[in-house]
């Protein structure tokens, strides 16, 4: 057995019990590489159905289909080893019923080997988080605002501002964490929302826009390495400038390559300096 196989990765229940203790650390990840980077600082990585906007350029999530998911959920599975791995659930593959979510969560936990996976419910769909763990696949829940409900918003917009609607978000917080989900994903909601949540839930809360009464944080990494777009929302804080790096190599190569200065030729095939310094061509 080699080494990496026996390092034993977060599980979904480890996660559940740092409910009010060090707050938990969740960021993004759609590929082998990007989790490869994340996996040792993050105890979380979450595969999220936003992969359909930061990757594929789509301006909601709800083109995102379960093949997408399974294809990235495999792919952050394969990169990592120590950070619990959460797949989401995209649009229209769970809503239906519980047995259509149990269909397509089963084959998403089969296809990828994810520990988790996560769906946007409040207490419609409480009965269907229910349903899974109940059968054995641990439930990620997701309140306040949900991307795969922005049509019904009209916008991606800040849940909960007056009291109905911010206790209308308490009860499905609550809903969802009494029917077994492990952990809750709180979006978009006023600070005091958030808090008053982490209070009556026994899970732990990750907040995403929720401030800093969760228990934990999730952001899309894209956005926290400036990856994604020029546009920066409140609740995000850019690390890094990745996208004005990427920029100034990418126009660094284009220039080397029209100055004919790249390839060098310590970057070719056959070429070597023999002793008076000439370059002489090897037969392949
Ligand atoms: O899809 C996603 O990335 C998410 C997080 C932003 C919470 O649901």
């Amino acid at each position: 057995m080699s080494t990496l196989s026996r390092i034993k990765r977060i599980t979904a229940p480890e996660l559940s019990i740092r409910k009010g203790a060090e707050p938990i650390v969740v960021l993004t990840a759609y590929t082998a590489p990007m989790a490869g980077f994340l996996d040792k600082h993050v105890d979380c990585l979450l595969v999220g159905d936003s992969l359909g906007m930061v990757v594929y350029g789509l301006d909601t999530t709800l083109a995102v289909t379960v093949d997408m998911m399974i294809n990235h959920g495999a792919a952050v599975v394969r990169g990592s080893h120590h950070a619990c791995v959460v797949v989401d659930m995209p649009f229209g593959s769970y809503q239906e019923s519980p047995e259509q979510a149990y269909r397509n969560a089963s084959r998403i936990m089969q296809e990828t080997s994810c520990d988790a996976v996560k769906l946007e419910a409040g207490v419609a769909l409480a009965s269907t988080i229910d349903f899974l763990v109940k059968r054995g696949i641990p439930v990620m829940g997701h309140v306040g605002l949900m991307p795969q409900s922005v049509n019904t918003y009209g916008g991606f917009r800040v849940q909960g501002k007056d009291t109905v609607a911010a206790r209308k978000l308490i009860d499905d917080a609550r809903a969802v964490a009494e029917a077994g989900a492990f952990s809750i994903v709180v979006e978009g909601v006023m600070e005091a929302v958030a808090r008053e949540i982490t209070n009556v839930v026994s899970i732990p809360t990750i907040g995403i826009g929720a401030s800093a009464a969760c228990d934990g944080q999730v952001l899309v990494t894209e956005d926290l390495l400036g990856l994604f777009s020029d546009f920066t929302p409140k609740f995000v804080k850019r690390y890094a400038e990745l996208g004005e790096e990427v920029e100034l190599a990418v126009a660094a190569y284009a220039a080397d390559v029209k100055a004919r200065r790249f390839p060098g030729a310590k970057n070719c095939f056959g070429v070597i300096k023999d002793s008076s310094a000439e370059v002489r061509r090897l037969q392949p």
